[in-house]
């Protein structure tokens, strides 16, 4: 009986330091005042999606979201630090308080809203199909059946994977890309104004050209990702971002790119 009362203890007191453990990684979201007393906003990026961010040889990160986010630390009057790192880590490290915020061409979705606060959207995107030249697909009918490559963590592998296809899944987006180059997979989904970028670059190359098809699938409400409890943070950065899509200067940075802006 003693026994089988220690026994029930030690598994009790197992069970509240796995909990303990499990939420201590879970961290609150600065405040606006906190984030200005630390001087800085560090943000969470996977930049291998060009336009929004893209690693440059020389080790820089650039792109829309770059930009848009040193417009940002301006009017807050804090520092921008970048920390890098592949996409299906960027979530995480906002909500265990590694990043402030994720900036990664992140799509609002329902599922994401759980655990993630989102400022309000700044564009829209959709998912793209990209094949090979002279591929036998010609429209999301034809990928019934087929092998699509797609980056980890994506809303392309979640759609993807809703509509039934066969998925490879890429933690970084060139992966995904040379899976389709190779013949590993028979089409690659992504985000269309990455495909445009990527596709663009690839096709000034040698050999192989891809084609992106004109049948935008999804709508992508892009919107920059925080932690619970930077509630007040948030809605200062939604300000900013309503004043500039009102004044034109959210459209002027999508121009600076060379990439077209649809307003959310
Ligand atoms: N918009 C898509 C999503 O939220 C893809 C984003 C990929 N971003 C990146 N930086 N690789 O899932």
């Amino acid at each position: 009986m003693k026994k089988t009362i220690a026994k029930i203890l030690v598994i009790t007191l197992a069970l509240i330091l796995a909990a303990t453990a499990f939420t201590g990684c879970k961290k609150k979201g600065k405040t606006l005042d906190e984030l200005k007393q630390s001087g800085k906003l560090v943000i969470a990026t996977s930049p291998d999606f060009p336009p929004f961010e893209e690693l440059q040889s020389d080790g820089s990160i650039t792109g829309i979201e770059i930009d848009l986010l040193n417009k940002i630390c301006e009017e807050l009057g804090v520092k921008l630090v970048i920390s890098s790192m592949s996409f299906e880590s960027v979530l995480p490290a906002v909500q265990t308080g590694k990043a402030d915020a994720g900036v990664s061409g992140i799509t609002i979705t329902e599922s994401r809203k759980k655990n993630t606060l989102f400022t309000d959207p700044y564009c829209l995107a959709a998912q793209a199909i990209v094949v090979t030249e002279g591929s036998d697909i010609k429209s999301k009918a034809d990928l019934n059946g087929k092998k699509v490559s797609v980056q980890t963590a994506t809303t392309a592998e979640k759609f993807c994977m809703q509509n039934g296809y066969s998925v490879s899944a890429y933690e970084a987006n060139s992966d995904a890309e040379e899976a389709l180059l190779t013949g590993k997979v028979d089409a690659w989904v992504i985000d269309d104004l990455t495909a445009a970028e990527m596709v663009a670059v690839h096709n000034a190359g040698e050999g192989t050209k891809l084609v992106i098809l004109s049948e935008p699938m999804t709508t992508e409400p892009y919107a920059l990702a925080f932690n619970f409890g930077s509630e007040d943070l948030v809605a200062e950065i939604n300000k900013i971002i309503k004043a500039m899509l009102a004044d034109g200067s959210m459209k002027a940075l999508f121009e600076k790119y060379d990439a077209p802006f649809t307003s959310p």
